[in-house]
């Protein structure tokens, strides 16, 4: 996709060709500036585009509300083929890319291969205006076709996005655009992967996936196998992975863009490919969504996958325990004891509750990089989402300045968190008899619970906890990766870049 970013007045717009032309209205667009009441009665054909929205909103046709569209075919006023006013009420970054989202499910035809996008009509455009317009024709125009080779591709080859004269300097223009494309391939990649069906995204093809990252500028990748992570006593992860035919996988990715001397950002995510529960059986229904279960591990490819491409000056290392969690002669029970990297003891109460047994160890892997923040991505729990729904993704954090960066992180990309709470009284009901933790605690605060668990593991850093349980797929006839939060993760990466 070739994605183009122009400073451009709408009537120069109107005589570009393009399949379909998108013009966002604000409500600040006020009709009686183009066409006077008694004009719009005798239905005079209008001279230019302000005419033609302003005639259609005296009729009432159309409104500059949120979601509102009007679609036109071949007329005379625009070379592109197809118009579509859409309505973007104040002009928010949240509401364009809502605004293109609805202007583009509109438009399914599969002809439209170029694509303009007006903001021109918005009175302030910034980059966050523009990002939201791309982004969200980028994700109404992905396409999953892996394991469904009939699907049809993506038409879409071309999106310009056009601002106002001067919403933004030339170099700012040309710095969005250089910004926007790896961006997507980002997001796209985490997307990719986190559809893959379990048996398309084994353990072993999310290591090969991360090999690929190899290819580029400054990435160098290691994946290790059984006996690496039995030598490293990783025994915390190695006892969810037992019960599986799937052999584990720890991925170490690095992104060196700056000094060695400067210290790193470790990201790491939950890369389990499947979650049947293990011996603490998860109920049948919906099961098959715990294909997403990597969904933490996919956002750490898919930024790692923008970084070739943006090339910022920082560090930053990505690792990745993946494995299946699998009921078998061979899996861990409920009561046994392991003994994770860090020493500590752990007794495995609830199969289930898999994901903060791969991450621990992982956690503590990240010890040797001597980072300056690590932060961990997860599916984590079913908690979570009945605390924060699919909106927000759960934040949890024992630095205050780090849970501030990365929520602003969320709130200027519109990948949004929420921060929870971590006081010590929640770690009470970890509590064991027979090891130094369980790996449960009782049901109530269970997203909470789950990051004490991991926070008995960070001691060495300033740590971070995103549980991105409602916020990584869609359920329904929409089911499928948003490749949330690697938005909110490069936010922060590129955020601490200018630091
Ligand atoms: N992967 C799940 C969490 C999950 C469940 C995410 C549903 C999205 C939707 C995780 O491994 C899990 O099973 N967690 C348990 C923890 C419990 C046993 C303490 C849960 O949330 O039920
Ligand atoms: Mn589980
Ligand atoms: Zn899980």
């Amino acid at each position: 996709m070739e994605l183009k970013l122009i400073a451009q007045e709408l009537t120069q717009t109107s005589k570009t060709t393009s399949d379909a032309l998108v013009i966002l209205v604000p409500d600040t667009f006020k009709p009686e500036k183009f066409v006077s009441k008694a004009a719009a009665a005798k239905v005079a054909a209008p001279q230019n585009l302000q005419e033609l929205i302003a005639q259609a909103m005296r009729a009432g046709d159309f409104e500059p509300l949120l979601g509102k569209t009007l679609h036109v075919y071949r007329h005379a006023l625009i070379q592109a083929t197809r118009l579509v006013l859409v309505g973007v009420a104040d002009g928010s970054a949240k509401n364009i890319k809502a605004a293109v989202a609805t202007a583009l499910a509109g438009l399914k035809s599969t002809s439209i291969k170029k694509l303009t996008i007006s903001l021109s009509l918005l009175e302030d455009t910034d980059a966050a205006s523009v990002r939201a317009a791309f982004f969200a024709a980028a994700d109404a125009s992905y396409v999953y076709s892996t394991t469904k080779p009939k699907a049809d591709g993506r038409k879409l080859t071309h999106i310009t996005v056009a601002v106002q004269k001067d919403a933004m300097s030339a170099t700012e223009l040309i710095a969005v655009q250089a910004y926007i494309t790896p961006f997507i391939a980002g997001i796209e990649f985490a997307k990719e992967w986190a559809n893959r069906p379990a048996n398309h995204a084994t353990p072993t093809l999310l290591g090969k996936a991360a090999q690929s990252l190899a290819q580029y500028k400054n990435i160098k990748v290691d994946v290790l196998g059984l006996k690496e992570v039995s030598k490293l006593k990783m025994g915390s992860f190695m006892s969810v992975a037992q019960g599986s035919d799937q052999p584990l996988r720890f991925i170490v990715l690095k992104y060196s863009g700056a000094a060695k001397t400067m210290a790193p950002t470790v990201l790491v995510g939950k890369g389990i490919t499947f979650d049947t529960g293990g011996i603490s059986l998860k109920p049948g229904a919906e099961m098959d969504e715990m294909k997403f279960d990597m969904c933490g591990a996919a956002s750490v490819l898919g930024t790692f996958r923008a970084l070739a491409g943006l090339q910022p000056k920082i560090n930053v290392v990505g690792l990745i325990p993946a494995c299946e969690n699998m009921p078998s002669g061979k899996a861990v029970k409920p009561g046994d004891v392991v003994t994770s990297m860090s020493g500590q003891t752990i007794e495995n109460l609830n199969t289930d509750a898999e994901g903060r047994l791969i991450l621990c160890d992982a956690l503590t892997y990240a010890e040797r990089f001597k980072p300056r923040a690590v932060i961990d991505i997860a599916t984590l729990t079913g908690a979570c989402v009945i605390a924060l729904g699919n909106l927000r993704s759960g934040l949890f954090s024992s630095d205050d300045a780090l849970a501030q960066s990365l929520f602003d992180a969320g709130e200027q990309s519109g990948d949004l968190c929420w921060r929870m709470p971590l006081d010590e009284d929640y770690a009470e009901g970890l509590k064991s008899n027979f090891a130094d933790m369980a790996n449960v605690a009782g049901r109530a605060g269970g997203s909470i619970t789950a990051a004490k668990f991991l926070q008995k593991f960070t001691a060495k850093y300033p740590w971070a906890h995103l549980d991105i349980a409602g916020t990584a797929w869609k359920s329904g006839a929409a089911k499928g990766a948003t490749g949330r939060p690697v938005p909110l993760l490069l936010h922060y990466l590129l955020e601490s870049d200018a630091k």
